[in-house]
């Protein structure tokens, strides 16, 4: 039988599943590649290590972007090397190539947008691949019963998208997928520091700051210091940051999420709105735990949300758990053209 495999390619992380072991590699989605040889150098942890720090031979690459391939070359060769890093070592490479893979995607993707995804899991070595919307594996995660017709609402807010869905009797009955994810609160910080105070920072301060300062209601005001470079001087220099400051700097990517979450409720049947305020929103996805947003949600819908245990695991949790269903799934498969030719996908991805 061909080994049944989970992957949640995602933008910032990637998670593969395997049905004996569970979860056998967790760690960014990033490559180090070395220019001069054309050699894949790291992946995961130590290529995100690298950020910001490397000689000019050496770039640092987030091959996929708002959960889409967008270096397709790049992206084969740091999930093959993910493939061989897993804790199951030669054996799992091995088996993978016999693999029915399970991968999950955002919504409202494009076909030629999914067929990049499964072409990359089918050049990495996978026989077979099947895409699902991450926010069914999110519900199904849950323990929600999406065949009933009981509506789960899912907000999945990743690092390159925001998934909104209303999910009842096995399919969809509103959705969005916004390109505004968490790594977009990230860069308004980094923007911010830099017209404000003319100090550059890297993407991994930026992250720092959100997850240890940023909070989406002002309670009480708290500082981080950091270290930046000062534009005028090219120094480094010391900013004493406050969360009101970050709050400020991450108002416009917070105010479309949640006027999406908005939308999508008011795109719903008018029977599932009741289920929505009665069962509240579910937030998901590592974004999910930026301080205070059920709190905001709550003020700004009167609808509770409420953020899942361990959201950055819900999306491969729920794969792993409908790879024990294969038969079951086929009507929540996204299907794709098998016309896009392989010169499409380069040109969009060269774009
Ligand atoms: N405690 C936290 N507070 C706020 N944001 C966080 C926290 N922990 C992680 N994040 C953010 O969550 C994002 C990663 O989430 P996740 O792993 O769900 O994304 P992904 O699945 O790779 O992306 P996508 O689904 O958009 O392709 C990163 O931007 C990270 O900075
Ligand atoms: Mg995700």
């Amino acid at each position: 039988m061909n080994k049944l495999i989970a992957i949640d390619f995602g933008t910032s992380n990637t998670l593969i599943h395997s049905k004996e072991k569970g979860i056998i590699f967790q760690e960014p989605s990033v490559v180090a590649i070395d220019n001069n040889i054309n050699k894949v150098l790291t992946v995961g942890n130590e290529a995100q290590q690298m950020i910001g720090k490397t000689p000019t031979n050496i770039s640092v690459i987030r091959p996929l972007k708002y959960g889409s391939i967008d270096k397709f070359d790049i992206a084969i060769r740091m999930l093959k090397m993910m493939i061989d890093h897993t804790k199951e070592g030669n054996r799992f490479s091995k088996a993978f190539a016999k693999a029915y893979v399970l991968v999950g995607v955002p919504s409202m993707i494009t076909q030629v947008e999914s067929r990049g995804i499964e072409e990359v899991i089918h050049e990495s070595g996978a026989k077979k691949v099947v895409l699902v919307k991450d926010v069914i594996a999110d519900a199904v995660s849950l323990g929600e019963d999406i065949f009933k017709p009981k509506v789960s609402f899912i907000v999945d807010i990743g690092g390159g998208t925001t998934d909104i869905a209303a999910i009842a009797l096995g399919g969809i009955l509103a959705e969005e997928s916004i390109k505004v994810g968490s790594n977009d609160i990230d860069l308004a910080i980094i923007q911010y520091i830099k017209k404000e105070y003319n100090v550059e920072i890297g993407e991994l301060t930026a992250e720092h700051l959100k997850i240890q300062l940023a909070n989406v209601i002002i309670e009480k005001e708290q500082f981080m210091e950091i270290i930046g470079q000062d534009l005028a001087s090219g120094l480094p220099i010391n900013l004493n940051m406050s969360n009101q400051e970050i709050y400020e700097a991450i108002r416009i990517p917070i105010e479309k999420i949640c006027s999406s979450i908005k939308s999508v409720i008011e795109s719903c049947p008018a029977e599932s709105v009741a289920d929505i305020l009665s069962n509240g929103i579910m937030l998901t996805g590592g974004g999910a735990q930026l301080r205070n947003l059920d709190k905001l949600l709550y003020q700004e819908l009167g609808i509770q949300a409420s953020i899942v245990p361990s959201p950055e695991y819900s999306t491969i949790n729920g794969l792993g758990k409908l790879l024990d269903h294969i038969d079951t799934i086929h009507n929540m498969v996204i299907e794709y053209s098998p016309y896009i030719s392989r010169k499409d996908l380069d040109k969009t991805t060269e774009e």
